[in-house]
């Protein structure tokens, strides 16, 4: 994917990653999506004294894109925080693979460099995975 697209999914990432309300792990997380006419959506992880309700930064940027009228992902890109590259986790690969075909990439960023380190598709983290065309009966 083009480099400046990249580099606004990034800038889009850290922005909303910085409001991100995370005070019981301290863990804070910022994604963005693109959607299949190129615009960009962001969201932050959402903590909750109620731990279950917890919304995760992924989710957040998919419900900003569905909210906007879009209907697919191409592309997302995920940041947070520490040594560690952050990854979708298994919730929110499969709110991702409701909207995103299995060769879109996942682009997951380093907190401390802001670059892109590791790239994989919803295929590599979600394979053989239960979706939307299942339910065409
Ligand atoms: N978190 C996300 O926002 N996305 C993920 O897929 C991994 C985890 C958040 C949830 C919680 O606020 C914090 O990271 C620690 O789990
Ligand atoms: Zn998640």
């Amino acid at each position: 994917m083009d480099n400046q697209i990249i580099e606004k999914m990034i800038q889009k990432a850290f922005a909303a990653r910085e409001n991100a309300y995370a005070p019981y792990s301290n863990y804070k997380v910022g994604a963005c999506v693109v959607s299949e006419d190129g615009e960009f959506f962001a969201g932050c992880n959402v903590e909750n004294a109620a731990f279950l309700a917890v919304l995760h930064a992924e989710a957040n940027a998919i419900g900003h894109l569905i909210a906007a009228g879009k209907k697919r992902i191409t592309a997302l890109l995920v940041v947070g925080t520490g040594d560690q590259l952050c990854t979708p986790c298994g919730g929110c690969r499969q709110v991702i693979r409701e909207f995103a075909g299995y060769d879109v990439p996942i682009y997951l960023c380093d907190f401390k460099t802001r670059k892109v380190v590791e790239t994989v598709t919803l295929g590599d983290l979600l394979p053989k995975s239960f979706g939307p065309e299942f339910l065409q009966l």
